[in-house]
């Protein structure tokens, strides 16, 4: 097997690979952030992600392709990270790719000149996989000189490539490189697949030509189209002859930080101990630096708990290594000096990623010395070998918010194994009781009587964004102490629902409007107004007369309130734009209590504001306030929203069309 090919460092790949396509007239990409513009994707997992819309046949190309360096998160293996030479959370994936502009052959033809023109890679190390019934795919390797034992023949499992559970996927091919019979496991059915780390896979090309849809059937896409992707770890230990990921100049400047930090020893042969401890910190301070450089902060969900997952995997992996205090911002730091010059944006706000890093860190910190306190009892109470309780793991997750799989590697440290299934049934119960109680709220606070009315009436037209006074809206409804009743006399409390309506229902945070419902004979007043499935109740009291269903009536609400709850709601979205300004983009709204006298803004920061930060903030936002600027308000296409820039809620639900107000 030759041994014969030249070195090349991490940096010196990146620019080949991209140089070669871009001489080939296919346009450079920047990585889009790890934070997808897609809600079926809970962090880019590949260079693909950024030009779904290509694919789709939604927008298109001049150029006959793209490539990138995408920055890439996948959260399925990361507990198996350090343990082997492969798995990593964060990693970069170079790629070309064609929405209809480059052939299936011309793609092959360009992938094996580069890997063996230009990276110089031997033929006999190099294997190749096609789809079972991809006879063009093997026939294009062959004609380029492959041999028919180097090309095996894989199924759906392996050879079929989907960015998620729908959208564009395909066939594809995978290309190898044989690390090495001393790396393998020795089998004689080990080949291209196999679990081991002899042959490693480099180079994926997905031929995309399907859509899968959330009923699982798979249009075909409107062409035949080429997604690649290299990862460049893995291309970097190929071309620095190493055997794997964490053994390339990259992944070792912080592998020896760690040393550094540790007094520990890394050995590239063992994966257990301090030299996967090393690893993993190595792994997951990229993860983390880059995710919340791309805005991610730590929290209890979806990418937020990943990172949370990670950066605390990682500071408890510190203190298996023995490293006293903190230690994090020092990973910060290096993988700031690697990695700055490729993504710029990890220098942008250093001192902001650190502190995050760092209040993360000393919170974790302290869980973990509660909870440690707590595990070393239980665990000492134990006979040798013998198991740890669900009960125990599941009191230590839920009460000292300790992760289960720390509590199974303190354990495994100590020679203990915890009983999972009693931890997952601890979990389930939980889960179950969450639902029953949930369920009792929803039921026990909710109105039968709305429901009754939703499926009999039509919903409240709202026409209050022009008008402060409607005449002939008609009621359509009244409810009295939760029954639907047919009038209502002077003296009782009522909710009326109205056909139409311009009382605004509590919604967003913004409480509901009063005012006044009257017609000949009968005056109601109004104290709130609140929105029971697009049925608008007027909560209100009759003064005069009786009101009955069938009757018109003008509504006027009280304007000088309106307009003081209009100008509280309007200071929410300032105060919005001013902590962005002072504390940094990654604020976001969390939820807001707009009332005639006073507002409440929640929002995600990672520590309290100091009192200059509070300053900045309120003369911002005085400022605009002073400035006296028009309020302008437009209904527009949630398309054209966006590009104009308007700050929508992640989360929130918009219709097609929006009504944006600017300042
Ligand atoms: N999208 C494919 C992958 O991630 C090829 O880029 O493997």
């Amino acid at each position: 097997m030759s041994a014969d090919y030249p070195s090349m460092t991490t940096a010196e790949i990146r620019s080949k690979f991209l140089n070669f396509f871009e001489e080939r007239g296919l346009k450079l990409y920047p990585s889009s952030s790890l934070v997808p513009d897609d809600p079926s994707l809970l962090l880019a997992n590949a260079g693909m992600n950024q030009f779904k819309e290509y694919y789709q046949g939604k927008k298109t190309m001049k150029e006959i392709g793209a490539i990138s360096c995408q920055k890439c998160v996948r959260t399925n293996d990361i507990d198996c990270i350090g343990e082997d030479g492969r798995h990593l959370s964060f990693f970069e994936m170079l790629g070309d790719f064609s929405f209809g502009g480059v052939s299936k052959q011309q793609a092959c033809t360009w992938a094996f000149e580069l890997i063996t023109k230009e990276f110089k890679l031997p033929l006999d190390r190099l294997y190749f996989t096609v789809f079972t019934e991809d006879d063009e795919t093997h026939d294009v390797w062959r004609s380029l000189g492959v041999a028919e034992d180097h090309i095996s023949r894989l199924g759906e499992d392996d050879n079929f490539w989907a960015a998620g559970p729908t959208g564009p996927c395909g066939p594809c091919s995978e290309i190898y490189f044989d690390m090495g019979e001393e790396v393998g496991c020795g089998s004689p059915d080990c080949k291209p697949g196999c679990d081991c780390d002899r042959f490693l896979e480099f180079w994926n090309l997905v031929f995309t030509q399907y859509d899968r849809q959330e009923d699982g059937s798979m249009p075909e896409l409107p062409h035949r189209n080429l997604d690649t992707g290299m990862g460049l770890e893995r291309m970097a230990a190929i071309m620095q002859h190493k055997t794997a990921n964490y053994d390339g100049d990259l992944m070792q400047h912080l592998i020896k930080l760690g040393e550094e930090i540790s007094g520990k020893t890394y050995d590239a042969d063992d994966y257990s101990g301090a030299s996967r401890s090393l690893r993993i910190i190595a792994d997951h301070s990229r993860a983390v630096d880059f995710m919340i450089s791309d805005g991610i902060l730590p929290g209890n969900e979806g990418r937020e708990y990943v990172l949370r997952r990670l950066l605390r995997r990682a500071v408890f992996h510190g203190r298996l290594l023995g490293i006293e205090g903190a230690f994090l911002t020092k990973f910060i730091d290096e993988v700031n000096a690697q990695m700055g010059e490729a993504y710029p944006e990890l220098l942008k706000n250093v001192a902001l990623v650190k502190g995050i890093v760092a209040s993360e860190e000393e919170r974790f910190s302290t869980t973990l010395d509660n909870g440690r306190v707590y595990l070393d009892e239980a665990l000492d109470a134990l006979a040798d070998g013998a198991v740890l309780s669900g009960d125990v793991a599941f009191k230590l997750h839920d009460t000292f918010g300790f992760p289960i799989d720390l509590t199974v590697e303190i354990a495994g440290a100590a020679g203990h194994d915890v009983d999972m299934d009693g931890f997952t049934a601890c979990m389930e119960d939980q889960k179950a009781r969450a639902r029953a109680n949930a369920k009792g709220d929803a039921w026990g606070s909710f109105n039968d009587v709305w429901v009754e009315l939703s499926d009999k009436v039509a919903a409240t037209e709202f026409d209050g964004y022009d008008n402060d006074v409607i005449e002939g809206a008609k009621v359509v409804a009244l409810v009295c102490n939760g029954e639907s009743v047919d009038s209502a006399a002077a003296g009782e409390d009522v909710e009326v629902v109205l056909d139409r309506t311009p009382f605004y229902a509590e919604m967003g945070g913004q409480q509901g409007d009063a005012g006044e419902l009257s017609a000949e004979g009968v005056a109601l007043t109004v104290s709130d107004t609140k929105n029971h499935n697009g049925l608008y109740a007027h909560v209100a009291h009759v003064a005069e007369g009786t009101l009955t269903v069938g009757a018109t009536v003008t509504a006027a609400l009280n304007a000088e309130r309106r307009g003081f709850l209009r100008r509280n709601h309007t200071a929410t979205h300032l105060l919005d734009a001013a902590l962005k300004q002072v504390l940094g983009e990654h604020v976001s709204q969390a939820g807001s209590l707009v009332t005639p006298e006073h507002l409440r803004f929640d929002f995600t920061h990672f520590e309290a504001l100091s009192s200059e930060q509070l300053k900045a903030v309120e003369d911002l936002v005085n400022q605009q306030i002073f400035a006296s600027k028009p309020v302008v308000t437009r209904v527009m296409g949630i398309d054209e929203a966006k590009a104009a820039g308007a700050v929508a809620l992640f989360g929130e639900k918009y219709g097609d069309v929006v009504r944006v107000v600017s300042v």
